[in-house]
């Protein structure tokens, strides 16, 4: 292995010595040479004496001044400049070259495109010149940006545009003035020729505001939604947070290479274009929905993120689990509750809990990082969203709203940590959050085993809960946490009991915060069934031996309606388990008659909100399968899921095509009521097709060619691919004529190439990486095609000649050089190796020792492979 980067510690956190309170930024722009001046004001902070050390990485410099006057007796080395000897406040000018043309790791300024633009979170303005590249340093950005006029008509940057010009040799300039101090990592500039929608907003105050958004050329009949969610999100920050947008111009602009989602940027957002683009023909309902999420979580970012910003990167859910939490919220009272809930619970379950398992297991405030990419983790975004929430919940909406003003009013333009955040909820409610800041420094998922007594002669009833965090890789001991149990109590007939003790009324959501502790409750006149972590009231995993009986009772009767969806999660993990234990046993599978009834009837339930019963119906990913167990036996796992989800197919496939077949048929809309149709109509197409009754491929093929919208297109696709009917090559061959041109339309192709269940997948993966329309180069492209088969496809991924892994191996050493983040997002299903069986894990560790071995690898996989080789 190449020398090992060095680690960071939270702990050993210093302020900065040195501050920049203006910055004066001159870029030239040239496909291969731009040319960036930097003027800095410099401070010293205190008396000291030691030098001035900025960070840069892959720049060429030019020229350094103090004062005016050209020196050179500064030192560069390990991507810093370290200037000695400077008086206590200073203009420092450093003039830099970049080759954004080459800067294919989409970090600091390259080319999307025809387009310039930049990615600076979280330390990419290094790329850009040196800098004190941490976010605690605050500065005042001005911004000048000269270009040729006619290819890069629009020339933007934070804050206001101040002033502008031609000059004589077809170029032309604009000034930007940003009168916000910010962290470099929320600088931004955008050189283009765009399609522009315009539009504005009124605040509540009255200041009107300008909203732009900047699409490639013909794409502005794509853009309306962005804008609509936009404005939608202002609205809603007002409403529910009290808090106004502060600028006069609200910029987006939607890129077509871009590592992550979108970037919130003060005043100038740059988005992947998948999170802006979207029409009828060529958006799926969870494209709009998405976009219309991510845009609010960007836009939310403009309070928790960029008024008030984090200390430093170890404070990274400071911001991103506020704002998701914020998103999840704005999402949730826009459309349905329970869907949301349901939604982001399936990604801690996938994507978070075996992360917290696996070899980077880290609290969602991390104690030490050696590459700050890797950090932007389901657990610091989606675990620390639900953190917030656990506070949400203990501290009730208006104390929550309470703490959130306050902090605000006490931290607004300063850089501050987790803990002021939790300081202000605890100040502002008098609620002692004491022992719940555990949650920031302890990884891991804990369970909590929960048994219970019904006393018929006394009517009491007990709950005991027992919690119990495993040890993680990065943290062996374990603390107790404070842990909400949102519950309820239902009789034999479904209906909710009163919560009582010795007369008291008692909180639906009780307060765990021992190792065990009992909860009793009186006057309760039969043998309850409690509904256990309602609403996921905690990120934890629940032990509770429920019946049968109890499991379809609560689907039905629950008043909550996440917690119904998560009875008929909790009866097909019973019966995953139940089923994989006779595999081992060599007994042959079966399943009890009350199982197929239980989704009989609820797709036969006419009172159930069609979204929650299409939710209902979804059988659970087979990575949120693969937590239920400590050795995961892929083979008796997916024989296991394909019966199951066979004999839930064959239970409702008549159901579901009367259904199917009394479909309101709606002129599309996106409508949160036709999303909920559609989303019903197309899971029962999925069981229709499994249960491959007469006619199905008619059936599928007729739905595909009768489409007006994309949802439908992808419905009969995707159930096709699943059941393996032979209409589906007809559908990707028509859908590739139509879309060849487009890549993020053909992105739902390669998807569907991924995961394709047949023998000759893998083979046709490697075809596909030189289709047209394909390009490793684009992080969205490799995302679909490449992360869909090692992250979805189990079945090919995990073949035991180990030729899936083998390739996933090839596509990362070539990622390593061109795009380490990439490489390093997709690296996750190899070095969670340790879950599985032997052979599985010997060829897994094969791959990963291989790629240790390559000569300049990225310190992003570096931290990685690292991690999971120890
Ligand atoms: N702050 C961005 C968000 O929350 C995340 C992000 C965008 C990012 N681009 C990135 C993080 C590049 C790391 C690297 O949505
Ligand atoms: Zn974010």
């Amino acid at each position: 292995m190449t020398v090992k980067p060095n680690a960071k510690h939270l702990k050993d956190y210093t302020a900065p010595n040195y501050f920049i309170d203006n910055i004066d930024l001159d870029f030239n722009l040239d496909d291969s040479k731009t040319k960036i001046v930097a003027i800095n004001k410099v401070r010293r902070s205190g008396s000291h004496n030691d030098p001035l050390v900025l960070d840069g990485v892959d720049l060429t410099l030019l020229a350094v001044s103090i004062d005016g006057h050209p020196i050179d007796n500064y030192l560069v080395k390990d991507n810093q400049l370290i200037i000695s000897d400077l008086p206590s406040e200073c203009v420092l000018i450093i003039e830099t070259e970049v080759n954004p043309e080459e800067n294919t790791s989409l970090e600091g300024l390259y080319k999307s495109a025809d387009a310039f633009c930049t990615q600076c979170e979280s330390e990419g303005f290094r790329k850009i010149t040196y800098y004190l590249d941490r976010p605690d340093v605050l500065a005042v950005f001005s911004t000048k940006i000269t270009a040729d006029k006619a290819a890069f008509p629009y020339l933007l940057s934070n804050g206001n545009c101040v002033d502008s010009g031609d000059l004589e040799n077809g170029q032309h300039w604009v000034q930007w003035r940003d009168p916000y101090p910010k962290p470099a990592y929320l600088f931004a500039l955008v050189a283009g020729d765009f399609d522009v929608l315009r539009d504005n907003y009124i605040t509540t105050s009255g200041r009107d505001v300008k909203l732009e958004l900047f699409v490639d050329k013909g794409n502005l009949s794509r853009g309306h939604h962005a804008v609509e969610s936009l404005k939608k999100s202002m609205k809603w920050d007002e409403d529910r947070f009290g808090l106004e947008y502060d600028l006069d111009v609200y910029m987006i602009v939607a890129v077509d290479f871009f590592n992550m989602g979108a970037m919130e940027n003060k005043g100038l957002n740059v988005f992947n274009s998948k999170y802006v683009l979207a029409d009828a023909a060529s958006a799926t309902d969870v494209d709009y929905l998405g976009i219309e999420a991510v845009i609010g979580h960007e836009y939310f970012h403009n309070w928790t993120g960029n008024r008030i910003t984090c200390r430093d990167w170890f404070q990274l859910s400071l911001k991103e689990g506020l704002t998701v939490f914020r998103d999840q919220e704005f999402s949730s009272d826009l459309g349905s509750r329970a869907v949301n809930r349901i939604q982001n619970v399936k990604v801690l379950r996938s994507a978070q809990f075996p992360e917290d398992a696996g070899p980077m297991a880290h609290p969602i405030r991390p104690a030490s990082v050696i590459e700050m990419n890797n950090f932007y983790t389901a657990t610091v975004y989606n675990k620390g969203a639900e953190v917030i929430r656990m506070i949400h919940t203990l501290l009730g909406e208006s104390n929550f709203r309470a703490g959130m003003d306050l902090y605000f009013k006490r931290h607004d333009g300063q850089a501050v940590t987790c803990d002021d955040f939790v300081a202000s909820m605890q100040d502002a409610s008098g609620v002692d959050l004491t022992l719940f800041k555990n949650w920031y420094s302890q990884s891991g998922t804990p369970s909590v085993t929960v048994t219970d007594h019904y006393n018929a002669e006394t009517n009491v009833y007990t709950l005991s809960m027992l919690q119990h965090t495993p040890s993680t890789a990065d943290q062996k001991v374990k603390q107790i946490l404070h842990i909400p149990v949102d519950i309820e109590l239902l009789d034999e007939q479904g209906s909710p009991l009163a919560l009582t003790f010795a007369g008291k009324p008692v909180h639906h959501v009780l307060n765990l915060t021992e190792k065990q502790q009992d909860f009793v409750f009186d006057n309760i006149t039969s043998a309850p069934v409690p509904s256990l972590f309602r609403e996921f009231s905690a990120p934890v995993k629940l032990n509770y031996a429920y019946s049968n009986e109890q499991l379809t009772m609560l689907m039905v009767h629950a008043s909550n309606d996440f917690a119904r969806w998560d009875a008929s999660q909790l009866l097909i993990n019973k019966h995953v388990v139940e089923n994989v234990g006779r595999v081992r046993d060599k007994q042959s599978l079966e399943l009890p008659a009350v199982f197929g009834q239980a989704f009989r009837d609820l797709v036969a339930n006419e009172q159930l909100d069609p979204a929650l019963k299409a939710e209902m119906l979804q059988f659970p990913s087979t990575n949120s399968l693969m937590g239920l167990f400590d050795d995961v036996d892929v083979d008796a796992l997916l024989a296991v899921t394909g019966f199951i989800k066979a004999e839930i197919a064959n239970s409702v496939a008549s159901s579901c095509a009367a259904i199917y077949a009394d479909m309101p048929k709606h002129v599309y809309a996106i409508e949160h009521e036709h999303i909920a149709l559609r989303s019903l109509k197309n899971v029962c197409l999925e069981y229709i097709a499994l249960a491959n009754v007469a006619d199905v491929n008619a059936l599928v093929l007729n739905q595909f060619e009768q489409s007006d919208n994309m949802t439908d297109t992808m419905g009969a696709i995707s159930a096709a691919n699943k059941a393996q009917l032979p209409c589906f090559k007809t559908m990707m061959s028509a859908f590739e004529s139509t879309w060849s041109h487009d890549g993020l339309v053909m992105d739902k192709w390669f998807v569907q190439i991924g995961l394709s269940p047949s023998k000759e997948c893998l083979k046709v993966v490697k075809a596909t990486l030189e289709h047209g329309s394909f390009s490793l180069a684009n992080p969205n492209r490799t995302r679909s095609l490449i992360g869909s088969f090692s992250a979805l496809n189990t079945k090919t991924f995990h073949a035991l000649d180990g030729s899936g892994y083998a390739f996933l191996a090839d596509i990362l050493c070539q990622l390593n050089s061109s795009n380490p983040q990439v490489a390093s997002r997709l690296i996750t299903p190899l070095i969670e190796f340790k879950k599985f069986d032997a052979a599985r894990q010997a060829l897994m560790k094969a791959q990963l020792v291989r790629l240790s071995q390559i000569d300049a690898l990225a310190a992003d996989l570096f931290e990685k492979i690292d991690r999971a080789l120890a």
